[in-house]
């Protein structure tokens, strides 16, 4: 089915509208059953599984919508506890748990084993760390997936990589969510550890461009400039964001339009350095240096949108 631009501008340009509410009767129904058909696609709601974790027993959704001020949630799967790869993932998560935490994002993971033995390697991780000393639980909790019941209900399957028993190893699938909602996917496969400053990374540019019509560009880092997406008019971006600018390409089409990074703000009752687009009545604030992924640097910024 042709998917339709992510997003377009209402009558009065003032709104962007989802592009859910863009689609037909008939194009939502097939998105729908997309959704279902691939529970990690973009826009779908994770499945409420039970969950048997280090922190306790719950069920996903209480946990993903457990706490107002970390609405975002990092979920991320391992293949097995006591291997190498995972145990120094385990432990960048566990270092990195208070920035995502400034970034109003928690952390969960799973592995395929029990609770009993995710509780022992847990030890082993936090071992490796001089700044981890005399703790032995890990910051977030960690899924026990013994029988692989939600990684195979996920896809999270890597089928290049075996056990010796032939049984296809778990991926390193990790998934983005905004309260039960899939924002972002990105599965690797078992033999390639992932870059968590590069997870935050992304985290906070999702935040920044949510529902504001920006976006992104290559490599972009903290208080670099924006794009202005396809769906927002000239007029308004220049007048809801800094220093927009337009550049001239062969093409003579005026679509590579970028301005100022906008400030952060906080939502009433966030975390300090929460990111959020286009905060009502916020004030305009930035994070620290020490909440940002290494290589981002703040510097003072203001937007007209915020303030
Ligand atoms: C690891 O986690 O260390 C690992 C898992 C599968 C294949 C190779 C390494």
């Amino acid at each position: 089915m042709g998917q339709k631009a992510a997003c377009c501008a209402s009558k009065d340009s003032e709104q962007l509208i989802p592009a859910a509410e863009a689609l037909s009767a008939e194009e939502q129904k097939g998105t729908e059953e997309e959704k279902k058909a691939n529970p990690l696609k973009i826009g779908a709601t994770m499945p409420d599984f039970q969950l048997n974790t280090t922190k306790g027993d719950f069920s996903m959704h209480s946990f993903l919508t457990s706490d107002p001020e970390k609405p975002w949630t990092v979920f991320f799967s391992h293949p097995n506890d006591f291997t190498p790869v995972c145990t120094t993932e385990l432990g960048e998560c566990h270092l990195l748990t208070p920035k995502f935490a400034r970034q109003g994002c928690k952390l969960i993971g799973l592995s395929c084993n029990d609770t009993e033995s995710h509780a022992a390697w847990s030890k082993d991780v936090l071992a490796r760390h001089a700044s981890c000393a005399g703790q032995d639980t890990l910051a977030f909790p960690i899924i026990a997936d013994k029988d692989r019941e939600i990684v195979t209900a996920l896809g999270m399957l890597d089928p290049e990589e075996k056990t010796a028993a032939g049984i296809p190893l778990p991926a390193r699938a990790l998934v983005i969510l905004l309260g039960t909602t899939v924002k972002l996917t990105i599965l690797y496969p078992a033999t390639t550890g992932r870059n968590f400053d590069e997870v935050l990374r992304v985290l906070i540019s999702m935040q920044l461009t949510a529902n504001n019509g920006l976006a992104t560009p290559v490599d972009w880092k903290y208080n670099e400039r924006v794009i202005v997406g396809p769906a927002v008019k000239t007029e308004d971006a220049q007048s809801k964001f800094e220093d927009f600018k337009l550049e001239e390409l062969p093409s003579g089409k005026p679509y590579l339009r970028s301005v100022k990074c906008p400030a952060t703000g906080c939502s009433p009752g966030s975390e300090k350095s929460m990111i959020m687009s286009v905060p009502p009545d916020a004030p305009p604030s930035a994070p620290d240096d020490q909440d940002l992924p290494s290589g981002m640097a703040v510097q003072s910024s203001s937007c007209k949108c915020t303030c």
